[in-house]
Formats: C-alpha cells, structure tokens, sequence
C-alpha cells in the first residue's frame, strides 16, 4: 500500500510591512474597523521588483531543504497562483528556470484562487499515484498588491503578498500523508469575486484602465456568508467520509481571509478555536500562499505531530472550495 506524504514544507513573506496605521494614509479607514471586521493587523507588501515567481522561489528553497532534497530531484512542479509574473508563459516555468530543476519535468500553473494549494495538492498526489512522477514541488504565491485597487478601502485593507510550498512524494507505507481531498466550484458565483478586464473577454483597453476594471472587484457580504457555508460543509463531509471525529483533528488550518469567517466556521463545527490555526493577522490574506504559509509556521510551531490528523479548509474565487486531510 502506497500513500503521498509531505516531505517538507517552506514559505516566505516580503520584507516590508504594511500596517493598519499606514492603510490609514492612503485610504479613509482605521486599525479599529480592519481589525474588528476582518482581525488583521498588519500585511507583507512585495517590493516592485519582487514578482511572485521571486516570492516562490523562496517558499520552494526552504521547502527543498526541509525535505533534504534539491531542485534536481523534483520532476514535477505546480505553482498555484492568481497573479502569476506574465499571462504567458506560467510562473511555474520562471521557477523551474531560476531554481534549477531540470527541463524534463512537467511545470504548469493552476488557476483556483485562493483554493489553489488544494487544488495543487490533489494533481500533484494523483500522479505521482501513477508512477510517473517521482517528486513534486507545489507551490501556492501571489503578489496580490499589483491587483488591488489602492484606492478601494472595501478590498485593499484584507490582502497582502506571500508564498508557500511544499514537497512531496511517494512512500511505501499505508495510511499516512494526503488521505483524502474534497475539492468543488460554483462558477455560477464567479461574480462575487473577479477582475473584470485583463483577459479574452474584455481585453485591456484605455477604457478598462480608466474604469479601474482590472483590480479585483468584490461583493464582500456574499463572499463572507458563502464562504462559512461552503468551508462548514467540506469539513464535515471530509472528516465523515473517513469515520473521523472533530475531537479526532489536531489542527484546523483554514484560509486564512477573515477571522470572522474562521471564528463562524469553528462555531458551526463545534471546534474549539485552539484547534485552528490563524496567522491572518500578520499576513492578511494571501490567497493560493495562505494556506501553505499557516502550515509551515504550524509545523514550525510544533502544532504538528507525527500521527496528528491536520485538515486543510479553504474556498475563493471562482467560487473554489474544498478541503484536504493529512495524517503526519
Ligand atoms: N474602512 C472603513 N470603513 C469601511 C472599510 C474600510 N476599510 N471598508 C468598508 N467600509 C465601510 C463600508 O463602506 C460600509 O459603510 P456604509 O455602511 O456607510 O455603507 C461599512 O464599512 C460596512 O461595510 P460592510 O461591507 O457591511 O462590512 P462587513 O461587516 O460586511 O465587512 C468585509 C466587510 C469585506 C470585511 C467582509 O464582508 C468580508 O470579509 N467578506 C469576505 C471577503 C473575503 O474573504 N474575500 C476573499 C475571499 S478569498
């Protein structure tokens, strides 16, 4: 019996912080409402030469190393993000160049917002179920500050930049690793949450530029009350599907948007919020990067143990949700 582990995880954060007090300078807006409505304090902000292949790369060199592994040894690399370096070609192939892993391997980018990482995470154990891969790098990056409106107070106070990454591979061993993944889309909302211009169907334009049509456009209170729903329920059925309890996961790691959101879906599941980890208020959200951030800081942390069942929650754009179960 064969099973996918995670061999190694890393992440990175730009350097510079953002904080609600300098929001505050550029937007009409207070620490008091970003932190009561959303529970974050502070964001990184990418440098302007920093593209999110850079971020990437960072995320995947500390992943390579926690797993004792290097470039050479990854044939098969997916980066999953919403603000890829071009529109063509992938960021994935940025990486592989600058990185150093060899031309052989397959390298493509995933387009699933913030749900990315998971969806990353289930090609990536799917074929290397196959035998044709031997290892995978999956990467979650985005560099979220070159497509918010900084003129938008409703949506540049909840996001900011980061990366996270992860390897994994094959083991002859059962019952360990990736145990299950739920993953789901509900294209009829895609509204809720899109960049209107930019790609095939309403291409860049003077006009478009003017109407400010290619930053992220947003129905807050839909997404809120959608996201709770749909997290709620791919957690339940994630957990019942393997004859688990609740009591039975040690960690929670949700994406990370609001901490109302996160605090409403631990409510619903009668999880004790110690059991979530939450690190939204010194990254905001970041996307495809938050979910692999939180894990590496958790593993850091000593939130993880072997034996340990660790489950992974996210929804975004799309709407993308889904959710993934590991056993340490
Ligand atoms: N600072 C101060 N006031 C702000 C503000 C800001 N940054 N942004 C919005 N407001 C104002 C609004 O204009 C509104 O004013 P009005 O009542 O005079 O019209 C008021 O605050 C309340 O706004 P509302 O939209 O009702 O707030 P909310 O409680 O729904 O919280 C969000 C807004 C965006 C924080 C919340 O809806 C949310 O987090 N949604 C999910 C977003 C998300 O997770 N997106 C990513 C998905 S992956």
């Amino acid at each position: 019996m064969t099973s996918v582990i995670i061999a190694g995880v890393g992440s990175y954060a730009p350097q510079r912080i953002l904080t609600n007090e300098d929001l505050t300078k550029i937007v009409d807006t207070s620490d008091e409402w970003i932190r009561s409505r959303s529970g974050i304090r502070e964001r990184h902000i990418a440098a302007a030469d920093e593209a999110t292949s850079d971020l990437a790369i960072k995320a995947a060199q500390s992943a390579l190393l926690d797993a004792k592994i290097t470039a050479a040894d990854i044939d098969l690399l997916i980066v999953a993000t919403c603000t890829p370096d071009y529109p063509v070609p992938s960021t994935a192939c940025v990486v592989q160049h600058k990185i150093g892993i060899p031309p052989h391997a397959t390298c493509f980018d995933i387009s699933a917002a913030c749900t990315g990482f998971l969806y990353a995470m289930e090609i990536a154990y799917g074929q290397l179920l196959t035998g044709r891969y031997k290892c995978a790098l999956i990467i979650g990056a985005e560099k979220l500050s070159s497509i918010v409106d900084w003129k938008d107070r409703t949506t540049c106070v909840l996001f900011g930049d980061g990366a996270g990454a992860a390897v994994l591979k094959k083991v002859n061993q059962p019952g360990v690793g990736i145990i299950g993944s739920d993953l789901g889309a509900d294209g009829e909302l895609l509204e809720l949450l899109y960049i209107p211009a930019g790609g095939s169907r309403c291409p860049a334009s003077p006009l478009t530029l003017e109407a400010g049509s290619h930053f992220l456009h947003m129905k807050g209170k839909e997404v809120f009350k959608n996201a709770i729903k749909v997290m709620e329920t791919v957690a339940r059925e994630m957990v019942e599907q393997h004859h688990l309890t609740f009591d039975q996961i040690s960690l929670v790691i949700p994406h990370q948007a609001n901490y109302r959101i996160i605090e409403a879906l631990a409510s619903n599941l009668g999880v004790p919020l110690d059991r979530f980890y939450v690190n939204l208020d010194r990254y905001g959200n970041t996307s495809a990067a938050s979910i692999p951030l939180a894990l590496d800081e958790a593993r850091r942390a000593g939130r993880i143990k072997p034996g340990d069942y660790t489950l992974l929650v996210a929804f975004g754009a799309g709407l993308t949700y889904g959710s993934t179960l590991i056993r340490w």
